[in-house]
This record gives structure tokens, sequence and C-alpha cells, in this order.
């Protein structure tokens, strides 16, 4: 099964990074995720970034989806088409900013739609109280606009004022970060828990298959 994580922030000195090492260092020791192949995208500088703004004349929901990648005539759209059509689900790792999406994510996420559409999601937001506002903007866009099967249980990380403010980053191991470990490991295995359930011919209906309760 393979994971895409996508960085919300292209910043250099990035908190974001640090939360993604962090995850990425916890999914790679954890027994239950020994099959889970991890591909991350930082938005300015993995390859095949950064995207253009949106550019492409015809809609991406206007496309046929048996006509994807090849469709689309920029070669970096053609090649994220096949990157994110590669996945069986995502995780998406973001601040938030000004209450909001940052803009990079956002151009990433519109340039396509059928690739995204049913696919499995969670979402690990950061910002002073959580970044609450910028996880409930990406569930209404990512559950609604993009029709994908969003994780029920987030991980919204409250950032110290220190890491907010100060000269240093997160690098993840932090204690700050262990305290949402649980955490963390319940979104992937709810995203999993997903993945697996997708192709089953009543998904809703099958116990394994509803979502993870309290
Ligand atoms: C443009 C911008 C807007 C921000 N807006 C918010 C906000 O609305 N709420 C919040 O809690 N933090 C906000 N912050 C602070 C971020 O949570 C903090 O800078 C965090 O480190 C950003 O992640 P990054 O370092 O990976 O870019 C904002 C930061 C930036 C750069």
């Amino acid at each position: 099964m393979k994971l895409g994580i996508i960085l919300g922030s292209t910043r250099v000195k990035s908190n974001t990074a640090g939360v993604v090492a962090h995850v990425v260092t916890l999914l790679s020791s954890h027994p239950d995720f020994d099959t889970l192949e991890l591909e991350i995208i930082n938005l300015a500088t993995s390859s095949g970034h950064p995207l253009p703004l949106l550019i492409e004349d015809t809609l991406p929901q206007a496309h046929s989806p048996s006509s994807l990648p090849s469709v689309y005539s920029d070669p970096l759209i053609r090649s994220w088409s096949s990157t994110v059509l590669s996945w069986d689900g995502v995780l998406i790792i973001s601040p938030q900013y000004n209450w909001g999406v940052p803009a990079p994510l956002k151009n990433a996420l519109d340039h396509l739609f059928h690739e995204w559409v049913a696919k499995p999601v969670g979402l690990i937001t950061l910002g002073g109280r959580g970044g609450t506002k910028v996880e409930a903007s990406l569930r209404s866009i990512l559950g609604g606009g993009l029709d994908m099967r969003v994780a029920e249980k987030g991980v919204q990380v409250a950032m110290p004022r220190e890491w907010i403010a100060g000269s240093e980053v997160l690098k993840g191991g932090e204690e700050t970060l262990q305290r949402y470990d649980e955490a963390i490991l319940e979104c992937v295995r709810e995203i999993v828990n997903l993945v697996k359930c997708k192709d089953e011919a009543s998904p809703r209906t099958s116990p394994e298959c509803m979502p993870l309760q309290e």
C-alpha cells in the first residue's frame, strides 16, 4: 500500500517539515505499517514541483478518468497526476495560514480532480490552537469538493509559542510531538482501513469497514 504525504508548507525553515520527519520515523518503526510505502511531497522542492498556478483551460473535472494522466498538456501536471494516481491513500500535514489553507497546497489540489475522487485521506494540522480552522476548511474541500474519503480522526498539533515565533523549528522527536503519537497512528490506521474497504462491494454496510468509533 502506498501512502502519499503532502506538506502544506513550502517554507525552508518549516515546523511542518519537522512534523513530517516525526511521522515518518513513527510509521517506519511501527510493526503495523511494515508494508506501507511512503512518498513525501514537498510542493516546492520535490521532483516535478513547484507546479504552475492553475493555468490549464479545460477544467480538471471535465477530463475523462480514462484519459489520465496523458490528457494534461503541461508535463508537470501530467507528472503530478501520475504521482497521485499511484497512491492508495494520502496524508496531508499542513499548517494553518490566516485561518485557511496554504496557497501551494490548494493549488496542488485544484490542478487535479478524478485523481482525488474516492481516495482515502487523513489530516494532521498545525497551529497555535492545532490548526482547527484549516482542518475544517480541508474537510470541506476534500470531502465535499473533491469527494475524497476523509478519515474522521484528524490530529491537531497545538504548537507552543516558541515554535511559532522562535528562531528554531521542530525537527521531529520532540516531547511536544510525542504526545500526538497515538493520535497519529490512529489516523493512519483509519486511512489504511478506508483503503482496504474502498473496493469492497458494500463498504458502508460491512462492519469492518464502518468508520472507527470512539
Ligand atoms: C502566512 C502565515 C499565516 C499564519 N496564520 C496562522 C493562523 O491563522 N493561525 C495559527 O495558529 N498560526 C498561523 N501562523 C503561524 C504558523 O502556525 C506557524 O508559523 C507554523 O510554523 C507554520 O508552519 P511552517 O513553519 O511549516 O510553515 C501563520 C504563519 C504564516 C507564515
